[in-house]
């Protein structure tokens, strides 16, 4: 795990500004934030700063305007929302930089907190501008950075700053870092890995760097017709990249060299058309699978197998479903599998960390994901992790 400079490190900030990094790229519907989740991961280091005195100046960004104002991607529209959670006022300040800046601190009490504009509606915030960065820091005394899910990016906001102003992780970040540390850098043996999702295309790289990582590698969704058909199985009509055929099959070798054991399903849940409930809904052996069906979810055998691998491992890491989770029964092999990983965790033999936004939903959806060791608030910068890569933005700030 990298060294980096904790909040627990940082000297007297009453009456200075902390420029705080967070990730308020909060999913909305109708005007209104549908999971706030971030805004509370940011709660502790935003109330700490708070309490210290700072001035707390909150930087983030919101979609991805390319560099100039848009009024529906304006943070005002989730400052109800992040006020809502802090349980305190947030002062809208609707610049980066410069003297609206200045003067918003001005206006502060010590301990006051402010929300400044959408950061990328600034061309200079995505190109890691150097004047974009020194202009943001010139308001500015520390830097805060507790935004993990977006430090795969080397943006003004993400990585720049850190290296202008003395840089901490925030609480959050903190947390990431400790628990995903655990979970793959040094984690207690032996590890298993679920990784699921629609495509292999889309996770080629996480899978090709857990097999080296980790023991058992569970592989569910969609993916898994690819890595059936690789090996010869008919899948039918199921979703596949038969295209990536050498590629899955390069990754099955390449796991058997490093001692990794790949889990497939063996039994699946299949049916005519991708529908609700569907009337041709059948469970059968993964070899019996027609031409005009399509594989949606694991089967229940399978699922019992896997929960038996879970039960001889220590950590898990779980990125993408098992099935087609959000269109029922397709989501009983993910919320089955969930539970079992949950009850260990539970039960104190499990260290269970999982990141995504459609993993987390279907964690959710299982009711577990408090039951989980860690969830963490990532989507692309979780994949970034779980392939391997160094993330900009938690590179800038070792020391
Ligand atoms: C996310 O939502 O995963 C982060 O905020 C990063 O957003 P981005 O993919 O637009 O950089």
């Amino acid at each position: 795990m990298p060294n980096f400079r904790k909040l627990d490190d940082l000297g007297d900030v009453a009456g200075k500004v902390a420029l705080v990094r967070v990730d308020f790229n909060l999913p909305m519907q109708d005007g209104a934030v549908t999971d706030d989740s971030r805004v509370r991961a940011a709660v502790p280091t935003i109330l700490e700063l708070s309490a210290k005195g700072a001035k707390v100046l909150l930087l983030a960004h919101f979609g991805r305007p390319k560099g100039a104002r848009d009024a529906s991607q304006s943070l005002s529209l989730v400052i109800g929302a992040v006020e809502k959670v802090l349980g305190k006022e947030v002062m809208f300040v609707p610049e980066i930089a410069g003297d609206i800046v200045k003067q918003a601190i001005g206006i502060l009490d010590n301990g006051g907190i402010a929300l400044l504009e959408n950061t990328r509606f600034w061309p200079g915030e995505e190109k890691n501008d150097p004047e974009l960065v020194k202009a943001i820091a010139a308001n500015g005394d520390v830097y805060v950075n507790d935004a993990f899910s977006a430090a795969h990016r080397a943006h003004a906001s993400t990585e720049g700053l850190a290296h202008v102003l003395p840089a901490y992780a925030g609480r959050s970040m903190q947390a990431e870092l400790e628990a995903l540390g655990k979970a793959l850098d040094n984690p207690e043996k032996p590890v298993a890995a679920v990784v699921g999702g629609a495509k292999v295309s889309s996770k080629l790289d996480v899978l090709q760097h857990l097999v080296s990582k980790v023991d058992h590698l569970i592989i569910g969704g969609g993916m898994a017709n690819t890595f059936l058909a690789a090996r010869g199985v008919s899948v039918g009509k199921s979703l596949c990249e038969h295209d990536l055929a050498d590629t899955a099959n390069a990754i099955l070798d390449a796991a058997d060299k490093a001692g990794c054991t790949v889990h497939l399903p063996y039994e699946v849940v299949v049916s005519q058309e991708f529908a609700a409930n569907p009337p041709s809904l059948r469970t059968c052996n993964v070899h019996e699978v027609a031409d005009n069906e399509m594989i949606l979810d694991c089967g229940p055998a399978s699922v019992e197998a896997l929960g038996d691998v879970l039960k001889t491992c220590r950590t898990l890491v779980w990125n993408g479903p098992m099935g087609a989770f959000e269109t029922p029964p397709f989501d009983a092999a993910t919320v089955a599998l969930a539970r079992m990983a949950a009850a260990l965790t539970r039960e104190g033999s499990l260290v269970s960390v999982a990141g995504g936004g459609d993993t987390v939903a279907a964690l959710h959806h299982a009711g577990v994901a408090q039951d989980f060791t860690y969830i963490s608030t990532a989507g692309g910068a979780f994949l970034e992790w779980m392939e391997g890569r160094e993330l900009p933005g938690v590179k800038a700030l070792e020391i």
